[in-house]
């Protein structure tokens, strides 16, 4: 089949390299530049374990990328749209790229006399795809339907894992307004032997937004679980390898610590939260589970202070910035919160990631040290905070004399002295 993926984020650059290494012939579409330049040249814009091999593998040959997104549509079967979805001010999904990019895909409609499918895989609030039908047909001339098909195949892409969960994935939604689109977009996933759902577009958008509400819920929930443990002195690790036993919790995404970054979680929920509250609902549950997360940042920082005083002229290294590991995003990273109460407590502190530091210094600017290896930054302080569960800093004996403040269990804890975990 022939793909245009236009806007390549994180999710769309993902999306095309796949559907090409599936024997797809992809355009990337982003209106940056740098972007489009960068990926022609075989590199991911964003750092991705096995994305580069994976760009350089098909580009220049079944792979390219354009910000011209005429050209693209003219010779696309389906178009995928991955632009971004950020939040307003109030909570709700900000759609204006989503119709920038459908009014685009329209314009190009226009020239175009052969029948495609324009699916959504951004994350968008019920009812969007539906409404982007009268943009298209407005601006196009075209009729949903005859000309053109519309779907929603919503992304379950978690960063540092995504190409194996793009091959892999537990299930594939696809949303559909007629058999023909959904065939349409059924036809690229054929090869996959996980279960395929098949539902109308709202009931696609809404089964993404319940995934990661859910899967929020249950960090917020092992983090409420962990913060009453703490005190009583009990490790919520040990209890919830125990209770994910039970096949009806499941021991994924009950790793408390300092909570959940990262672009999607906090957005979504806010997304959902809006939608609710549209429909006079007042979603308890969601609202805690964000005003959990917003705690949870600042416990590591109490600990800190109840076990050293005031952190007023304290030397403090962070290790882990990125808001996961094997990421170098650092949108929504709790690193953020973290760092900036330590700054305004008076503490001076050296920051370390494997690979987040560049995303890290425009944030920072030079409000904190940044230390080019793990061992420099060990080396320079003895106060220590771990804030990232990279594998490398997982040895013990790096932190021989150290008092450490760990926010993700990365170290056991048990036989040493000086050493204090968020939930445990
Ligand atoms: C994605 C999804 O789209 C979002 O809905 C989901 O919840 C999380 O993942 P992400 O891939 O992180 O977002 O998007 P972002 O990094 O914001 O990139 C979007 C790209 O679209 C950018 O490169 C931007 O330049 C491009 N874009 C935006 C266009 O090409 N055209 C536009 O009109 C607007
Ligand atoms: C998420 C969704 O999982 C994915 O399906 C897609 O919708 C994009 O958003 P992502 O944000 O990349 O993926 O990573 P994820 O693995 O979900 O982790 C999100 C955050 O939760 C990270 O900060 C992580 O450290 C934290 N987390 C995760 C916990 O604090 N505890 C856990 O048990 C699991």
């Amino acid at each position: 089949m022939n793909i245009s993926i236009v806007g390549v984020g994180y999710v769309g650059v993902v999306t095309g390299a796949c559907f090409a290494e599936f024997g797809n012939k992809v355009i990337c579409v982003d209106i940056n530049k740098k972007k489009v330049e960068l990926i022609n040249s075989g590199k991911s814009p964003i750092y991705e374990p096995g994305l580069d091999a994976l760009l350089k593998k098909h580009i220049g040959k079944n792979l390219s990328a354009t910000t011209d997104i005429n050209k693209a549509i003219q010779i696309s079967d389906l178009i995928f749209i991955c632009v971004g979805t950020p939040s307003l001010p109030d909570g709700s999904t900000d759609l204006k790229y989503i119709k920038s990019a459908a009014k685009d895909i329209a314009t190009a409609l226009k020239q175009k006399n052969t029948y495609s499918v324009i699916v959504v895989k951004s994350t968008v609030p019920p009812k969007t795809t539906e409404s982007l039908i009268s943009i298209i047909e407005q601006e196009s001339g075209k009729s949903c339907g005859k000309d053109f098909g519309i779907a929603m195949n919503p992304e379950f892409l978690p960063e540092g894992r995504a190409l194996e969960d793009f091959m892999n994935p537990d299930r594939t939604v696809i949303g559909s307004i007629d058999k023909k689109s959904y065939e349409s977009v059924l036809s690229l996933y054929k090869s996959f032997k996980t279960p395929i759902i098949h539902v109308d577009l709202r009931t696609a958008e809404m089964i993404k937004y319940t995934s990661n509400a859910f899967l929020a819920t249950k960090i917020s929930f092992a983090n409420e679980i962990g913060n009453i443990c703490k005190p009583l002195g009990l490790d919520v690790y040990e209890i919830m390898n125990a209770v994910g036993m039970d096949k009806r919790i499941g021991r994924l995404f009950l790793n408390a610590g300092i909570g959940y970054g990262g672009s999607c979680f906090k957005k979504d929920l806010n997304s959902l939260i809006h939608t609710a509250k549209n429909n006079n609902i007042e979603p308890k549950i969601l609202k805690s589970v964000n005003e959990t997360n917003d705690c949870q940042p600042h416990k590591i920082v109490e600990l800190a202070k109840k076990k050293l005083g005031s952190l007023e002229g304290k030397k403090i290294t962070v290790l882990g910035l990125a808001f996961k590991p094997d990421s170098d995003d650092m949108r929504e990273a709790p690193s953020i919160l973290v760092i900036n109460v330590l700054l305004s407590e008076g503490a001076l502190v050296t920051a370390y990631d494997p690979i987040a530091m560049e995303n890290a210094k425009k944030i920072f600017n030079n409000k904190i040290n940044f230390s080019s290896t793990l061992e420099a930054a060990l080396s320079v302080n003895k106060i220590i905070f771990i804030l990232t569960e990279w594998k490398e800093f997982k040895k013990e004996s790096l932190y021989y004399e150290k008092i450490v403040f760990d926010g993700r269990k990365v170290l056991n804890g048990k036989s040493r002295d000086n050493y204090e975990g968020v939930c445990w």
